[in-house]
């Protein structure tokens, strides 16, 4: 449903760049956290996007929804898939943007990943100026 988007996409490329940044955060913030619940989380986090373009539900909310049958099909245990889809659910929230959890690294990593700063459509992009990744950052 991308194909053609000239803004950012959610494709393979992002999903894995979220998760190698989240699990980077991780380990630099010294979070006790699972390298396979990091990777689940973020290459799901997602998976919802088809039902934003379909009837405009927010992909946060549909993500969450999708994602918990995929996960108890890998294996993830009820903990395990309650704690991947609240940090799913709130990928998007502000709110969680501070948090030393998955909640937060998830949101971090998410909004990292754009590399706005190379963008040529970043003039029109809808991202507040402000939200938008103009320096490389380590
Ligand atoms: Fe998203
Ligand atoms: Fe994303």
């Amino acid at each position: 449903m991308e194909r053609g988007r000239r803004f950012c996409t959610h494709g393979w490329d992002h999903l894995l760049d979220v998760a190698r940044l989240a699990w980077i955060m991780a380990l630099e913030e010294r979070l006790e956290a699972e390298k396979e619940i990091v990777y689940a989380a973020a290459l799901l986090h997602d998976c919802g996007r088809y039902k934003q373009y379909e009837d405009g539900t927010p992909h946060e909310e549909a993500s969450a929804r999708i994602a918990p049958g995929i996960l108890e099909e890998c294996g993830f245990v009820y903990q395990e898939r309650e704690k991947i889809r609240d940090a799913i659910l709130s990928h998007r929230s502000v709110s969680v943007a501070a948090e030393k959890s998955l909640r937060g690294i998830l949101y971090r990593a998410d909004k990292r990943s754009r590399r706005c700063f190379s963008c040529p459509v970043r003039e029109e992009c809808d991202w507040p100026e402000e939200k938008k990744n103009l320096k490389l950052c380590w």
